[in-house]
């Protein structure tokens, strides 16, 4: 099964380290697995003197009203990536489809072959705009043309996975990506013209700049530690990127989310909404449209769970007092 998900009992990227193509995190996989330990050290002030039994786990993101503060994070080629068990068409289709049904959002991923792109454009428009697109720091012209697409197909959010420049996949494939200047991020954010979330930021200088060129949200992410060895989970920086900008942008994280609890983590850290990676493809390669359903549920079902037992009386204004620091 080398290069493919091994679907283990939790998802810490040991079995998959420095398997990029792949599910796993590139090198020794230590940025993958730095998500998760980063979140597992955080630990909950356990709190059950107090009237909150119906936590309100509703927001508002960027113009959606979601049930959850939950997005599938984009994801592109499963196909290859999981071992050819599902098309890309399928497989997006089931997320974006499950996301839609349990009231939250998809995102789109996007790589060189145009039907990983193209399969997620569609799924958009067949779900009348409920999803968003991530395209990757290209040259202009591609970039901008599947802004177009994506426009057509009805989404109203777009983002750029900014830390793509790192990634060894398109190198291999001769694809030249690239990071951005503060001054041509400012341009593009401007060109683009729906909100535009930045993802890939984990320093207080890359928010900052996100906040000065116009984005609407950021996504703290180390992407999925696939882009540069030996970083630090998204959940150890996130406190201090949401000390310095949180209020002027909207602030998502993903990294080694698996549960309600990890999300309701994130949420005490400083996010205002969290993406979930791996776990939708395999809930997806596993039971579509229905395990992407299930999956969403569950974790649900354990948020609010976890805000219950702290105390926690709505997902829009998580205190980071529930945490013991
Ligand atoms: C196989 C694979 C493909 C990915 N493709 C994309 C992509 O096309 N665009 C993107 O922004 N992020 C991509 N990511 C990163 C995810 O969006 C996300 O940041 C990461 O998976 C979160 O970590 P988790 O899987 O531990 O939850 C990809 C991740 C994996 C594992």
């Amino acid at each position: 099964m080398k290069g493919y998900c091994r679907v283990c009992p939790v998802c810490d990227g040991r079995a998959c380290a420095g398997e990029v193509p792949g599910m796993g995190g590139l090198g020794t996989g230590r940025s993958f697995s730095a998500n998760l330990e980063s979140l597992a050290a955080v630990r909950f002030n356990m709190r059950l003197v107090h009237d909150v039994s119906e936590p309100d786990t509703r927001i508002d993101f960027l113009g959606h009203s979601l049930a959850m503060p939950l997005l599938a994070a984009p994801i592109g080629g499963v196909a290859f990536n999981m071992g050819e068990k599902i098309s890309e068409a399928a497989y997006i289709s089931a997320v974006l489809g499950g996301c839609a049904e349990t009231g939250i959002l998809g995102c789109v991923g996007d790589g060189v072959p145009d039907f990983i792109h193209q399969s997620g454009y569609d799924a958009i428009k067949s779900l009348d705009g409920k999803g968003i697109p991530f395209i990757k720091p290209w040259k202009d012209a591609e970039f901008f043309e599947k802004v177009d697409k994506a426009l057509a197909a009805g989404a109203t959010v777009i983002g750029m996975d900014i830390d793509a420049a790192g990634l060894i996949t398109l190198k291999q494939m001769g694809r030249p990506v690239s990071p951005r200047s503060p001054k041509r991020l400012g341009e593009i954010i401007h060109q683009v013209k729906v909100p535009f979330i930045l993802k890939g930021v984990m320093t207080v200088a890359d928010a900052r700049m996100a906040v000065d060129a116009g984005a609407r949200a950021i996504v703290v992410s180390n992407h999925g530690g696939r882009v540069l060895d030996h970083t630090p989970g998204a959940a150890d920086v996130l406190p201090e990127i949401a000390d310095a900008v949180k209020g002027q942008i909207a602030i998502l994280a993903d990294g080694g989310v698996r549960t309600g609890g990890d999300v309701l983590k994130m949420l005490a850290l400083g996010a205002d909404a969290v993406m979930i990676g791996r776990p939708f493809s395999v809930a997806a390669v596993g039971g579509l449209k229905e395990g992407v359903s299930r999956y969403i549920q569950g974790v649900a079902g354990e948020l609010k769970a976890a805000m219950i037992l702290t105390g926690t009386a709505g997902a829009d204004s998580v205190d980071r007092a529930i945490l013991r620091m």
